[in-house]
């Protein structure tokens, strides 16, 4: 069976992690924990992008060796990654020889091909932006936009990839594959790129410019543009050339922010896969921006949150569901601290967490710790199992189309109505009476609300796998069976000893 093959972009080595990657990396994660728990054989990519003027610039505005910045990004990034509970199988690096040496040989395979070409290249050039600019870049003053910096002029001989002869079949490509990008709307801003001829690529920078960089195989005096050797991380992460390759390519989803859709990901990279004789992605998972107080979250700007310390805060669990609870994914997103606590204390402290201590707590001291079983269903009961079916079924359909927000919504609502039941059923007061009637509800009652808990936390468990660990543990609970049996009613848990008073979600300590 072919795997299911996910990437995230790999993250620029020359700055911190920010939200922004972090985003990125937990909804990569709950597409691939979701494909897993649905039985898929999953195989889910990150890394790190390593080359480049700017990392080759920072290193020596502090005296460092561009790789020695390399390896202290790695650990950052990495440590990202674990501290969001991010079930990556790799992680590349863009300045492994596993990777060079692709890059290397799909470089030498267009060249003999007549892909690419020299030329003499005269125009502008930003720094900045790595790139070369034309006077169409330019704003209506005709100044260059703050953006690429100062911009200069220079003549130099460069590597140029065919791009332009491409433009037909990628046009008719976009306009034939309805999954090629999700969501649909952004094929319009791919389609209007191509409106005009494209140019050919340049690929090259010449050595006295930029040492850190993959050497041209055909030609040393020349380093490999970053883009040209950061997209092929998703072929040389996988063995591209070797015999495994085919069991993961195509790749199901690259999941990237809408910044690199245009153009590399929607034109340089299926052209770059065509041209060497590779198959083209089957999709790209385009997710928004967020943004603080309307402006996008960047080094530059300053206003950068660092994830870390929410995860720190808050744990990783509460910091994956807000992101997701909040993010319809393609849209921008504002970030603010004040929502963040809004969900936290509301959704997870109240209506998941206090569900839990009430049904350990009641377990614990009226009935030694034992889940009861049911004796009873009445009207009560039933109307929370239709729902429970009712929640499952429109969840589960709407990961499957990468609506987690109204997912997460679907599912929470679920827990209120579980801690609406216990409000009208009232276990507490039950607890009291010494009627027969009142004591087989309130064994139900509290078999109900257990069960139903555990439930709601395997639905969830995509968003929130400890959470989902922690209360199976609790409720004593342990299955090897498929996912979605595991989110079926059975009376499994009677009987089972629950574990004491635990507070899921705990007010974090400030300092203030
Ligand atoms: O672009 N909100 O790296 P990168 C959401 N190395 N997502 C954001 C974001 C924000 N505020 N800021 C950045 C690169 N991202 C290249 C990729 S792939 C072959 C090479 C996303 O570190 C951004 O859209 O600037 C991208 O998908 C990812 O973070 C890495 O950004
Ligand atoms: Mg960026």
């Amino acid at each position: 069976m072919k795997s299911f093959y996910i990437t995230t972009a790999i993250d620029y080595a020359n700055g911190k992690p920010h939200l922004g990657h972090a985003y990125e990396k937990v909804l990569t994660d709950v597409v691939a924990r979701f494909r897993r728990l649905m039985g898929d054989d999953v195989y889910f990519l990150t890394g790190l992008d390593e080359h480049g003027q700017k990392v080759q610039q920072s290193a020596q505005a502090r005296g460092i060796e561009p790789i020695e910045l390399c390896d202290e990004a790695a650990e950052d990034f990495k440590g990202l990654c674990a501290n969001l509970n991010v079930s990556n199988d790799d992680y590349i690096r863009t300045t492994e020889d596993r990777h060079k040496d692709v890059v290397r040989s799909i470089l030498q395979k267009l060249y003999d091909q007549g892909d690419i070409y020299k030329a003499d290249y005269h125009g502008y050039y930003s720094r900045r932006a790595e790139q070369f600019l034309q006077e169409k870049d330019k704003d209506e003053n005709g100044e260059w936009p703050e953006i690429f910096g100062d911009v200069e002029e220079i003549t130099e001989s460069n590597y140029f990839f065919k791009l332009s002869q491409h433009q037909d079949w990628l046009v008719e490509h976009l306009k034939t594959n309805e999954t090629f990008i999700f969501p649909r709307f952004r094929t319009k801003q791919v389609l209007e790129f191509l409106k005009e001829p494209i140019n050919d690529l340049c690929i090259s920078r010449p050595k006295e410019r930029l040492e850190w960089g993959i050497p041209l195989p055909f030609d040393e005096d020349y380093v490999t543009y970053v883009w040209f050797d950061a997209l092929v991380n998703y072929v040389s992460a996988i063995g591209y050339g070797t015999d495994g390759f085919e069991d993961r390519w195509p790749v199901d989803f690259h999941v990237i922010g809408k910044d690199i859709l245009v153009p590399p990901h929607a034109v340089y990279w299926p052209i770059m896969l065509k041209a060497a004789g590779i198959a083209l992605p089957k999709s790209l998972l385009v997710h928004g921006w967020w943004l603080k107080s309307g402006a996008k979250m960047s080094k530059s700007t300053g206003t950068v949150i660092d994830p870390l310390d929410l995860v720190d805060l808050y744990g990783s669990d509460a910091f994956r569901y807000f992101v997701m609870r909040e993010m319809n994914v393609g849209q921008d997103s504002e970030f603010s601290e004040e929502r963040y606590l809004v969900r936290y204390n509301s959704d997870l402290a109240n209506d998941l967490g206090n569900l839990l201590s009430r049904v350990l707590t009641m377990l614990n001291r009226g009935l030694g710790g034992v889940i009861p079983s049911p004796e009873v269903e009445e009207e009560l009961e039933t109307e929370l199992w239709k729902l429970w079916n009712k929640t499952r079924e429109e969840t589960l359909e709407l990961y499957s189309g990468f609506q987690f927000h109204t997912g997460l919504e679907k599912a929470f609502h679920f827990i209120g109505s579980i801690n609406r039941y216990a409000e009208q059923r009232a276990p507490w007061k039950l607890a009291k009476s010494e009627v027969e009637a009142d004591k087989k509800l309130l064994n139900t009652t509290l078999f109900v609300m257990a069960e139903a808990l555990r439930l709601a936390v395997g639905l969830v468990e995509p968003v929130m796998p400890e959470t989902k660990e922690k209360v199976y543990t609790l409720l004593g609970y342990e299955s090897d069976a498929e996912w979605e049996s595991r989110l079926v009613r059975t009376e499994d848990l009677a009987g089972n000893i629950v574990g004491g008073k635990t507070i899921l979600f705990p007010k974090p300590q400030t300092d203030s």
